[in-house]
């Protein structure tokens, strides 16, 4: 297990770090990590927050158009307050998706996983879906298998807003506009409900996954104060 506090990029302006997200995120070879995490400027609220992932999302999507000829949709976009442990997963979503989550302060201690399984199936000869439906880590030893794939953040400025995107992608590695994915997981190991832990998250894929016009969600989703919602799906 490789904790990995390098991996955190510091930036007070994340669409100025945009093509960095690019490259750590949609990757083509296993050279960069699948995701990035951005711990944004101390005292960034939270609509601020909101408005560096729409941002951010907007950047990306210009980057995606360039490289594969078509921008990126969000699929949902919703804001949570939950202090769950999470076992290594996907979230269910197309075979080529992206998850920008968007962690507001917190006082709740949380480690952080990421585990690199379309490299492990790589490694074994094995497409990603084959993988996850031989070994997937929520259901048997698959978990054991990704040890030598997994980096844990601990101790990731949870007193400052943070943007995390993952490469949430599970598509055939020679298919048009592959890019690797990685599973994400969360453990909480002393949950406090006194505390708030509200996290804005949001799924992207390319145009041709989107089902609906989100014009007016990312505008309720920048504005709304409530929480434990999906504004959209
Ligand atoms: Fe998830």
């Amino acid at each position: 297990m490789k904790t990995a506090a390098s991996l955190l990029m510091e930036t007070n302006d994340a669409s100025q770090d945009a093509e960095a997200v690019f490259k750590r995120v949609f990757r083509t070879d296993y050279t960069q990590p699948g995701f990035a995490v951005m711990v944004l400027a101390a005292g960034t609220g939270s609509y601020e927050l909101r408005h560096h992932m729409t941002v951010l999302k907007a950047r990306l999507s210009e980057l995606h158009t360039a490289r594969w000829g078509e921008g990126l949709e969000y699929l949902s976009m919703g804001r949570f307050d939950q202090q769950n442990t999470t076992r290594l997963h996907l979230d269910g979503a197309p075979e080529r998706s992206f998850l920008m989550l968007g962690y507001e302060p917190t006082r709740v201690r949380s480690d952080f996983h990421i585990a690199d399984f379309t490299r492990c199936a790589h490694d074994l000869g094995m497409s990603p879906a084959e993988f996850l439906r031989q070994h997937n880590p929520m259901f048997s030893s698959g978990a054991e298998m990704l040890r030598q794939h997994l980096i844990t953040l601990s101790d990731w400025h949870e007193d400052r807003s943070r943007i995390v995107v993952i490469n949430n992608s599970m598509a055939a590695p020679d298919s048009f506009g592959s890019t690797h994915g990685v599973l994400h997981g969360a453990s909480i190991s002393c949950p406090d409900p006194t505390a708030s832990r509200v996290i804005n998250s949001t799924m992207m894929a390319p145009a041709r996954f989107a089902t609906c016009d989100p014009a007016m969600h990312v505008q309720q989703f920048l504005s709304t104060d409530a929480i434990s919602g999906q504004i959209l799906s």
